[in-house]
């Protein structure tokens, strides 16, 4: 497309993206339909795929369900879908043998961040095709926190996403009275609606008329000598918001609740709100499992793909006019690019801005203090097992990334990981390639512990996965060992932004990412953790990077 003109469009809000209210339980239903969405008024409607509710309108992304923490409900989700609108970007090597998902896309609905029981995780498994439903139980049995619903079939999860297969979901809870217990404080003390708004950010790529663009893969070919659809990371130049191009709030003058989503396929962001060239304080209230113990004080903000924000924003001190923009100086791939040259796109500088308005809006003080009592700490606990889990990328002769691994094992292998149930485990997230990958665990939220840089090549050389003839990673071969005769640096804390509970953390390149992760409601010997229920039975983990999670940084593992 040519140069659209940004912050012409009015970013939708929550009530504008329509919200599924479910606080009461019971059952509701989505379906998932071909829709065509208005992403700018300069641009042609484009085909996509939305999730919409009886009563709703969604031409792309999905409600935005509230539920209420403790109270169960049912959502039935119709796969309704036609013709895929990324079909030309389906990579048959990806996909299981017969699935023809251009007329007829397999679907799978995730609960990202639910402590959902197995049936109803939606695993890249899990799928149903056109013409089915599937029904997810879901208890909320956790801390009032941000997650996002999106799909997860396997081989086109980032095609599906792309195409607005998305959704927020916001779990509520009724703050206890101080020192009753542990209080997950979503309450009175925080901006409300309308001053509490989702910002669903996502780079993607248009054809003049509108229609997606989702560019080959120059440097691979298939068997033929046509380039592979398939590409390591998609980087898009256009930003949306809520499904909007570059848009525009209008905000009175105080404090905005933002609920941010980084529902990107690849592209990690590095935000920051200025004004007239200032950069704005900020406060970080919570991360993707709940609210911090404490706001954090922030200029800037790193999230990666599938990482969720909790922040404050205020505007009070800005005059009537003032024009905030929300910016961005990752470069891609993250942290040392720059690919997006190469490609011809850019680096993302401007997300969206604010307008602040005459009027005054929320005003309330911030709490010093967030949680009445602080969140339960799982460094320093005893943990059942400690495990070196390695990030791996395969190039091809040719020096070409082919595909990104987990223990340098496909998806589909036999080695699965086992964990006891109700343990607390420890593991070390091995990153020995030489970009930032976001690392998710269904089932449950966890904690950072630390990060320390150590020695890629030769932990590399002690793993086997390298052939000595041939200096190349090979798929399957050689085990993850312990890192600690490679370490190098000091281990560094994670920042007081990413101390409170997480789902997806991001590893960087040449370090080892520890995380304390809690299998079950009894991992820190009944201390309340975020979630509050055990299940058994087989989950996943994988790169958010959703081009890396589809080929083939996933696996599965089981809870005992
Ligand atoms: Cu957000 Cu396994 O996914
Ligand atoms: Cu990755």
């Amino acid at each position: 497309a040519g140069p659209l003109t940004m912050f012409s469009e009015q970013l939708p809000t929550l009530a504008e993206l329509g919200v599924l209210d479910m606080r009461a339980g019971g059952q509701t239903e989505l379906s998932m339909l071909n829709a065509g969405h208005a992403f700018h008024g300069q641009l042609g409607s484009t085909d996509t795929f939305t999730y919409r509710a009886d009563d709703g309108s969604q031409t792309y992304l999905g409600p935005v369900i509230v539920a209420q923490r403790g109270t169960p409900f049912a959502l039935t989700v119709h796969n309704r879908l036609g013709k895929h609108p990324l079909a030309f970007a389906i990579d048959d090597e990806l996909v299981p043998p017969g699935s023809d998902d251009a007329n007829t896309p397999r679907t799978s609905t995730h609960l990202h961040g639910g402590n959902t029981r197995p049936g109803s995780d939606g695993g890249p498994e899990q799928i149903f095709s056109p013409g089915s439903s599937y029904t997810y139980h879901y208890d909320n049995n956790q801390d009032a926190a941000g997650l996002w619903y999106h799909d997860h079939a396997l081989g086109i999860t980032r095609l599906n996403v792309y195409a607005g297969l998305a959704g927020g979901y916001l779990i509520r809870d009724t703050p206890g009275p101080s020192g009753t217990g542990i209080d997950t404080g979503d309450g009175t003390h925080l901006p409300p609606p309308p001053y509490e708004v989702p910002l669903v950010i996502q780079d993607r790529m248009f054809n003049p008329d509108g229609s997606f663009a989702y560019p080959p893969n120059p440097e691979l070919t298939t068997s033929d000598g046509t380039p592979r659809p398939w590409a390591p990371e998609f980087f898009g130049d256009v930003a949306t918001v809520n499904g909007k191009c570059w848009p525009n709030l209008d905000v009175d003058r105080g404090k905005y609740r933002f609920r941010v989503y980084n529902g990107s396929n690849a592209r990690f962001y590095n935000l920051k709100f200025t004004s007239g060239g200032n950069a704005l304080t900020f406060a970080q209230i919570g991360t993707d499992g709940g609210l911090l113990d404490a706001p954090a004080k922030l200029n800037k903000l790193v999230l990666g793909p599938g990482e969720r924000a909790d922040l404050v924003v205020d505007f009070a001190g800005l005059s009537a006019g003032s024009k905030v923009v929300l910016g961005n100086n990752a470069p891609t791939p993250y942290p040392d690019g720059p690919v997006a040259a190469k490609q011809g796109g850019v680096p993302l500088r401007e997300i969206m801005q604010f307008t602040v308005q005459s009027q005054a809006g929320y005003t309330a003080p911030l709490p010093e203090k967030l949680r009445p009592q602080p969140m339960t700490r799982l460094a320093g606990l005893p943990t059942a097992a400690t495990r070196q889990m390695t990030l791996v990328e395969v190039l091809n002769a040719a020096g070409i990334p082919i595909m990104a691994l987990l223990n340098n094992r496909p998806f589909h292998t036999t080695d699965i990981t086992a964990v006891q149930g109700d343990t607390l485990e420890e593991w070390e997230l091995i990153n020995t390639t030489v970009d930032a990958h976001p690392i998710h665990l269904h089932f449950t939220q966890f904690q950072v512990l630390n990060r320390q840089r150590f020695d890629v090549g030769k932990y590399l050389a002690a793993t086997g996965y390298v052939d000595p003839g041939t200096g190349l990673v090979t798929p399957g071969q050689g085990s993850s060992v312990p890192v600690t005769p490679f370490l190098t640096g000091r281990p560094k804390a994670a920042p007081a932004n990413e101390r409170g509970w997480k789902d997806t953390a991001v590893s960087m390149p040449g370090e080892v990412t520890r995380i304390s992760v809690p299998f079950g409601a009894g991992a820190a010997g009944g201390a309340p953790l975020a979630i509050g229920s055990s299940f058994t039975g087989e989950y996943v983990w994988h790169c958010h990077i959703l081009e890396h999670e589809d080929n083939d940084m996933m696996q599965r593992y089981v809870i005992e």
